[in-house]
């Protein structure tokens, strides 16, 4: 079992829907031994489902993330998961800063080094922005995922 967590800020907009597309993407791709979870770093939002932006655009691509809950981001998350993939790089700071040690740390990477290696591109917060910010962190993000399926799919032949 591999277990990934996506994280953003509020766990309202970016991460909710990394988590729909990437659960849309390992069930298309047969995968069945892949947990997928999200939180956000500041919990402001805890308790509230996505931002109604997310899940419009999100619906319009058949990802249905309305049922999700926004929760905090916690230690016990670095023994959860397996991998801990943050949306930017205050995510990161805000994230790594809670690391106990190495291995913990060796698990936070860039969503989008998924997609394109040691870039650390950022998923743009898209909360201040138009409708059109939150079509950019779609197709972000579904590219992301798709490379991630990709690897996780060499990883299981390899086992
Ligand atoms: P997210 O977007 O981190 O992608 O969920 C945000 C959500 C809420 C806020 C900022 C970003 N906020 O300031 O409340």
């Amino acid at each position: 079992m591999t277990r990934i967590l996506m994280v953003c800020l509020g766990n309202i907009c970016r991460s909710p829907l990394a988590e729909g597309i990437l659960r849309k993407r390992i069930d298309e791709a047969g995968l069945t031994n892949v947990e997928v979870d999200s939180a956000g770093t500041s919990g402001w939002h805890e308790g509230e489902h996505p931002d109604h932006r997310s899940v419009h655009n999100a619906r319009r691509h058949d990802v249905d993330i309305s049922t999700l809950v926004s929760r905090k981001f916690s230690v016990a998350d670095f023994e959860r998961f397996d991998r801990i993939y943050v949306m930017d790089s205050s995510n990161y700071r805000d994230v790594t800063a809670l690391a106990k040690n190495e291995i913990h740390l060796a698990k936070v990477d860039f969503l989008l080094n998924c997609k394109w290696p040691g870039k650390n591109m950022a998923v743009p917060d898209p909360y201040y922005s138009g409708a059109e910010g939150f079509e950019t962190v779609f197709h972000l993000v579904n590219e992301a995922c798709l490379a991630l399926v990709g690897s996780l799919q060499k990883e299981n032949a390899g086992d």
